[in-house]
């Protein structure tokens, strides 16, 4: 039976359901419906965080430069029990070691000046410096590495165009198909440029994000492939090694807070379960606050956590949510035809999949949810420019919603602060605009001689 002996399973999420699953399948979800996490029996010893740190001197090995694989104790759904570098490149996907490999925290004085945060005090992620542009090769890497290991040939996905370039890009280097599945014209044009470059099959949907997801799962069953959007739990264990690295920056002493904008909740889901399982096994003591920064226009999780509809605040309740509320929500916005709508299309997404987890995440971190407009996070995005650092419109959610909890005093003065800079740049027109336009903030127009 799966969750017997030592090895890592998959159970659901719900505690009424409770289900568990052995890793080596293609079920993603459990019967009941509800999510799955990832179960590890191992009791790690606080000692490996030496490992972690001399592994960056990784003497030619790609999983000890990984990012990701260097923290691969914590992920080891493999069960990999080995330092041998051809037993690990059997099963571990890596694109060369580059996933993870540039990300760290580092400190944008004029963004630390905008978010009236000390300079020493802020700490900024760019998860755009992975190989495919995005945060993303972090949880692509794992759940590549898990489709590979059940043996699939094909990987599908809905995306606002992120997701679908990472998807690509492994699928492309581990010679597997890759279909995706993504809104007609509602994506940056350096990401559908990516799917093309790296030969996915490109599904456009008349409709939004949402309806790309119905779309490809409905096609995953259908053809049997293998869904790599954040409904897979292999793909919230990589991104849990975002934290790890910030931690790892830190002493592995917890900032006050940590920041990610807010779309199909994937990264709050999988920060969270990386702060319970550490707060578990004792190796951290105190538990940081989450941030999550949705869009105005793509604004759920702010509207359902804060109480905004229906007067009820949706909360995770022991596993318990009030799902009637969920479904109240997204059939009144279909019944008025209400869509979601930014400018920054990474996050432009009503329904967000990973809603569930979310509550979880927020709950155990006694976390917040808020939201910022366009014009915001364009400023947001042009302050980490100005510090020589690039990122996306989405990303800029992230100095833009610290600068609003500081001014509304919940983040205070002298809060640590790690902010999550999720992408980089790939709708150059966004930045052009926004410098072509002097009445924004930061710009700074071109001259003509
Ligand atoms: N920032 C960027 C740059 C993204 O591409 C995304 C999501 C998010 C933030 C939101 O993260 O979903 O974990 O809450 N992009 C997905 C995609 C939806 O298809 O590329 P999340």
């Amino acid at each position: 039976m799966a969750g017997m002996g030592d090895n890592p399973f998959k159970k659901c999420i719900n505690p009424t359901c409770n289900l568990t699953y052995k890793i080596n399948n293609n079920i993603l979800v459990c019967k009941c419906g509800s999510f799955l996490d990832i179960i590890y029996q191992k009791n790690f010893s606080r000692e490996l965080i030496q490992t972690f740190y001399q592994r960056r001197n990784h003497g030619g090995n790609i999983y000890n430069e990984s990012g990701v694989w260097r923290f691969r104790e914590l992920i080891n759904f493999a069960n990999l029990d080995t330092e041998d570098f051809e037993q690990c490149s059997k099963i571990l996907v890596s694109l060369d070691g580059s996933e993870g490999r540039q990300s760290k925290p580092y400190k944008m004085k004029k963004v630390s000046e905008y978010s009236l945060i000390d300079n020493d005090f802020l700490l900024l992620q760019p998860e755009g410096y992975n190989p495919s542009g995005s945060f993303k090769d972090n949880g692509m890497s794992t759940a590549v590495t898990h489709a590979k290991m059940i043996n699939m040939n094909k990987i599908i996905c809905a995306s606002t165009g992120n997701t679908s370039a990472s998807a690509a890009m492994y699928a492309a280097n581990e010679n597997i198909k890759c279909e995706v599945f993504v809104p007609k014209g509602e994506i940056a044009p350096g990401k559908l440029g990516q799917a093309f470059q790296f030969g996915a099959q490109v599904i456009e949907i008349d409709g939004n994000f949402d309806d790309a997801l119905a779309y490809s799962l409905k096609e995953a069953q259908e053809l049997g492939a293998y869904t790599v959007n954040s409904i897979n739990p292999f793909r919230i264990e990589g991104q849990k090694t975002i934290l790890y690295r910030a931690l790892e920056y830190l002493d592995w002493n917890p900032p006050d807070w940590i920041v990610y904008p807010g779309g199909a909740l994937g990264n709050t889901s999988s920060c969270g379960k990386a702060i319970m399982e550490l707060y578990d096994l004792g190796w951290i003591k105190k538990i940081p606050r989450l941030l999550v920064v949705n869009a105005e226009g793509a604004n759920t999780f702010y509207e359902l956590t804060n109480g905004l509809f229906g007067g009820k605040k949706l909360e995770w309740n022991i596993g318990r949510p009030d799902l009637s509320l969920i479904k109240e929500y997204y059939d009144q916005k279909d019944k008025k035809g209400i869509k979601p709508r930014t400018k920054a299309t990474a996050i432009q997404i009503g329904k967000p999949a990973n809603l569930i987890k979310a509550l979880r995440s927020i709950d155990f971190t006694n976390g917040i949810v808020t939201q910022v407009s366009d014009k915001e996070m364009s400023d947001g995005m042009a302050l980490v420019g100005l510090n020589g650092f690039d990122c996306e419109m989405a990303s800029g959610a992230v100095p833009a919603g610290i600068r609003k909890l500081r001014k509304e005093e919940i983040i205070k003065k002298d809060d640590v602060v790690v902010g999550i800079l999720t992408g980089k740049q790939k709708d150059p027109r966004l930045s052009i605009d926004y410098h072509l336009n002097q009445s924004n903030r930061f710009s700074k127009p071109p001259v003509a001689k």
